[in-house]
């Protein structure tokens, strides 16, 4: 079933004021092509400045936290990235798993909290290259899966972004066939939690996304768009994966 595709670009801990100037070219690419979703994700900072730049872009934020309010210093409630003109917002990034241990449950805990707060969340999941050469790669997938997806999610509040993480800002991708397996596995996975639902929940895939390989790995089933991290930064690199999605 082709759904619309998102093109999503997260900045991580990269950007600033200057370099919102990139969003003129990519909110020109993202105009040009109303048939698919093109969504930023700077640091928390510049989300302000970014939507008043670019006010037809949708933007995100990178990460919040499972609560509403509270004694939590130095996080960010997804109330508050929606206050400032959020839409999605990123959880469980491989890089939050790793860097901030957090587990599938604190995952699970910030998509409820982000939906509650009428934001669509990104929940991430993908396997180090030990599972991958071990053969765990589906089971590792599946079980992140089992445990961050919350029940009440939908095809309107949810994404999946499969992220290899040999893959990221190393230059090295899976091959389509091996995109494809991980992607049937998420899909099989989204209809056993969700119902009808899961059969139309997006699955992106993250992981050295550049406009030389986007073509192809946006061909692959099951493919409804792409999370981008480096090649997100500049509008050279972001506009020509916005069109190879269009
Ligand atoms: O969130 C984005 C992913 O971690 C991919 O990053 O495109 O730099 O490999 P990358």
């Amino acid at each position: 079933m082709a759904l619309r595709k998102l093109v999503a670009g997260n900045w991580k801990m990269n950007g600033s004021l200057a370099a919102l100037a990139e969003l003129d070219a990519i909110a020109v690419a993202a105009g040009a092509h109303a048939g698919i979703d093109v969504l930023v994700c700077p640091p928390f900072t510049l989300i302000p400045a970014a939507v008043a730049r670019a006010p037809d872009l949708i933007f995100g934020g990178q990460d919040c936290h499972h609560a509403a309010r509270g004694a939590h210093t130095g996080c960010v409630a997804a109330g508050m990235l929606k206050e400032i003109g959020a839409a999605y917002v990123i959880v469980g990034h491989s890089e939050r798993r790793a860097d901030q241990h957090e587990t599938d449950a604190d995952v699970q805990a910030k998509a409820r909290a982000a939906i509650a707060a009428g934001l669509i969340a990104i929940v991430c999941v993908g396997e180090t290259e030990a599972q991958r050469d071990a053969g765990h790669a589906g089971i590792v997938v599946s079980n992140h899966l089992d445990g961050s997806v919350p029940p009440e999610a939908t095809e309107v509040t949810l994404v999946i972004s499969y992220e290899p993480i040999w893959a990221i800002g190393t230059g090295r991708t899976p091959s389509l066939a091996d995109v494809a397996e991980i992607h049937a596995i998420i899909r099989a996975k989204l209809i056993d939690l969700l119902g009808r639902a899961g059969e139309r929940v997006r699955i992106v895939y993250g992981g050295s996304v550049k406009p030389e390989n986007a073509a192809d790995i946006l061909s692959v089933a099951d493919v409804d768009g792409v999370l981008v991290g480096g090649a997100s930064l500049t509008a050279d690199q972001f506009v020509p994966i916005v069109e190879a999605a269009a």
